[in-house]
């Protein structure tokens, strides 16, 4: 079989199978479930900066009752009784969960302004995190902050988490920079050691009946690996950092396919929200009979095989893919455009 040993981020996983940032966190015998069954690594639930200043807050107002938020300060902040405030809970969890588990146990933290709040980091060092991932999910929406500006207070931030800490730091990106390759050179030159793609977004529906909105979190399906495929695909073999897929892995051909691409790990959580703990095992088997019926003795040699590494001009690849996937379009049988009408 297979050797699917594999760096991530300055360790060394027995797996690329990672147990993705989620409420699995909060069980722990599913997650020695997962363990059993192979995983490689756990990445717990994020600690939110919200959470921190929240209780930065509270404080303040404790200790000067004049002091108090108005109503739409007020709006920014968590409610208690969805997030615990503040880091104790969490950095407790953690030292359990380091205790308890043989697997490398990785903190996220979760968070966009620069902040004393980042400063948290060196704590999940001490209470034992492996490692820090570091989530950037940041929605723009103000009129008057470029790209470029929300991108420079991002890095701003990396850069204190990177210097807060001892331990990897890695970062989970969203899909939406005009140049993910300049962002993540930019990443590479601050310290970080491996990038997470991509943040799947919170997209809230309308709800008809009670006219509000609908806060369903619909769990993944394998239709959204592509995206993360591609971004492998750009980078992999260009840039130092390690690559990491989260987002549509269900099964062991689709961390086979994100391996192929350039991801060093995969994590998965929806199929395992879905199928319970020991889908984790049924993965890693898929995986093992794809990468040797491929004929790849280890799970780095198979690492970026499909990568456009050796495209001499990737940019020109792209552009000839797109042009010829829509040229060679042709209607299926029982489609209801026929191919004259379409000429
Ligand atoms: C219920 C739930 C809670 C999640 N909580 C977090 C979180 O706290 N931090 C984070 O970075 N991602 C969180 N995620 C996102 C997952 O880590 C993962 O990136 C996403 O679900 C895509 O992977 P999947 O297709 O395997 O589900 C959560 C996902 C779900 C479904």
């Amino acid at each position: 079989m297979p050797d699917l040993a594999v760096p991530w981020a300055g360790l060394r996983l027995a797996t690329p199978i990672v147990v993705g940032a989620s409420p699995l966190t909060d069980d722990l015998d599913s997650l020695k479930e997962c363990e059993a069954a192979g995983a490689g690594a756990v990445v717990m639930h994020s600690l939110f900066e919200e959470q921190i200043i929240a209780e930065q807050m509270a404080a303040h107002r404790f200790i000067d009752s004049h002091v108090d938020m108005d109503a739409e300060a007020r709006t920014f902040l968590p409610e208690s009784s969805v997030f615990n405030l503040g880091a104790k809970p969490y950095l407790d969890r953690l030292r359990l969960l380091r205790e308890r588990l043989k697997i490398p146990v990785i903190a996220s933290l979760n968070g966009t302004s620069l902040g004393s709040w980042a400063h948290l980091a060196s704590d999940l060092a001490s209470a034992g995190a492996a490692a820090i991932e570091l989530n950037l999910y940041d929605v723009a929406t103000s009129f008057t902050m470029s790209g470029s500006q929300l991108e420079a207070g991002q890095l701003l931030l990396v850069s204190s988490v990177v210097r807060a800490t001892r331990v990897p730091v890695i970062v989970k990106l969203s899909p939406f920079y005009s140049s993910l390759p300049a962002f993540v050179r930019e990443l590479e030159k601050m310290g970080v050691r491996g990038i997470v793609v991509f943040n799947r977004f919170y997209q809230p529906n309308v709800d008809l009946e009670a006219l509000d909105v609908s806060r369903d979190l619909p769990l993944s399906t394998s239709a959204e690996l592509p995206l993360r495929l591609h971004a492998c695909a750009i980078l992999a073999g260009r840039t130092q950092l390690e690559l990491g897929v989260t987002g549509g892995v269900h099964s062991g051909d689709d961390a086979a396919r994100a391996i192929l691409c350039g991801a060093s790990i995969t994590q998965v959580v929806s199929a395992l929200l879905q199928n319970g703990p020991g889908h984790v095992r049924t993965i890693i088997a898929g995986l093992e009979s794809r990468l040797e019926m491929l004929g790849y003795r280890s799970a780095t040699e198979a690492c970026g095989a499909l990568s456009l590494q050796r495209a001499p001009d990737p940019h020109a690849w792209e552009r000839l893919n797109y042009a010829r996937m829509l040229q060679s379009w042709l209607p299926r049988r029982g489609s209801y455009m026929r191919l004259d009408e379409r000429l």
